[in-house]
């Protein structure tokens, strides 16, 4: 009784220009290892559920891209949502789905664009939290140990831990930098992976008390799901659905949120520096991606097209990411503003 639903909808826009709305970076072989973010995702989770019980919620504009790199997926499984509403309504479609033909069934809730490759310690979280909420009416949330101030998390503190799971205290979505040294100071707190287990009537429930608008819009919207009807019902739907995160939404608010502490690295390919960060650097910690000489350049991140050949001189701490027909180049410690640069390009067309 085991599902999967894998959010997908989401541009990626802090790596722009890789990432963008037409081609967002869950749907790239970013790492150039063979298989995109996507794949790997679900891959994840083959021996957690059912090939069938695997759903993917995503923009109506990437129906094509899901369906070439899930092919076995039947349309049934890939949901369609037509504007983007953030992950709240993502997550109350895909429960009512699921729970329409299966009332109980045990879900785990995963973003597209993770990296974490000790899988079977992965495995083992997932099923451990799978079992728990089997039994009680809990969140589970899936924390990570932090090692910086990151600003662009949600951050967890928790009891003792009890039976691996332990009880949330707080749960901070996106705090301000000062408050996030504060967490990160105290060693009280975790990082919120983003990757979620419970039950469809516990979510349900819980949707429906923290933010009942929105559960109000899916019980309606749910008489027409399996039924020609679906699709105008679920334009219906998000034309009143505010936008707002599940984090936000629930998990700030809900008192029966546990955390389950990850045994293995973790990774969310956000920005470039965290793309910088999990590949091997070459003897000037250069992280290179196509084809490039350098001389005297140290710690940049060099993402181009394997056709063009890049020649770096006296360049330190930059991003150089070429795709398509945009060119990036701007120093590391700026790369949150990349999401500014997306809007202004724009309108350069
Ligand atoms: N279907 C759908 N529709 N998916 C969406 C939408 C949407 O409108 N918006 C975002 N997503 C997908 C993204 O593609 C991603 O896979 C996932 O939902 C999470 O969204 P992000 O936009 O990447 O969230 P975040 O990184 O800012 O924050 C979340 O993840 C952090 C860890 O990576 C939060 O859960 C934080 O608390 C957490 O720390
Ligand atoms: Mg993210």
């Amino acid at each position: 009784n085991n599902f999967v639903i894998i959010m997908a909808g989401g541009v990626g826009s802090r790596l722009w220009p890789f990432s963008r709305t037409s081609f967002p970076k869950q749907f790239h072989d970013i790492l150039e290892k063979g298989g995109t973010l996507l794949q790997s995702t679900v891959k994840r989770f083959e021996n957690i559920c059912l090939p069938e019980n695997i759903f993917v919620v995503t923009n109506k504009i990437y129906k094509n891209l899901v369906k070439e790199q899930l092919p076995f997926l039947s349309d049934d499984q890939i949901l369609l949502e037509p504007v983007k509403r953030n992950t709240a309504p993502c997550i109350a479609y895909a429960s009512h789905k699921i729970a329409i033909k299966n009332p109980a069934a045990n879900i785990i809730v995963s973003p597209a664009d993770h990296i974490i490759t000790e899988v079977e310690a992965f495995e083992q979280s997932m099923l451990k939290a799978l079992a728990a909420t089997a039994e009680k009416d809990i969140l589970v949330t899936l924390g990570i140990q932090p090692t910086r101030p990151d600003t662009g998390y949600g951050y967890i503190q928790f009891e003792e831990e009890k039976d691996e799971l332990s009880r949330v205290k707080t749960f901070t979505e996106k705090p301000v930098i000062e408050m996030a040294q504060q967490f990160v100071d105290s060693g009280e707190f975790v990082w919120n992976a983003g990757i979620f287990a419970w039950n469809a009537r516990t979510i349900i429930k819980a949707v429906k008390q923290y933010i009942p608008d929105l559960h109000d819009i899916f019980f309606e919207a749910q008489k027409s799901f399996y039924t020609p009807q679906e699709d105008e019902a679920i334009r219906r739907a998000y034309s009143l659905c505010k936008s707002i995160s599940i984090d936000y939404g629930v998990m700030e608010k809900a008192e029966n949120v546990y955390v389950i502490l990850a045994g293995f690295k973790w990774s969310d390919l956000g920005t470039w520096k965290s793309l910088y960060n999990e590949l091997p650097k070459d003897e000037n910690r250069n992280v290179i991606l196509g084809n490039t000489i350098t001389y005297n350049s140290y710690n940049c991140m060099v993402k181009t097209p394997h056709e063009k050949l890049v020649v770096l001189q006296g360049l330190q701490d930059c991003i150089v990411a070429e795709y398509d027909n945009v060119l990036l180049i701007c120093r590391k410690e700026d790369e949150q503003k990349v999401k500014d640069f997306v809007a202004d390009a724009k309108n350069k067309g």
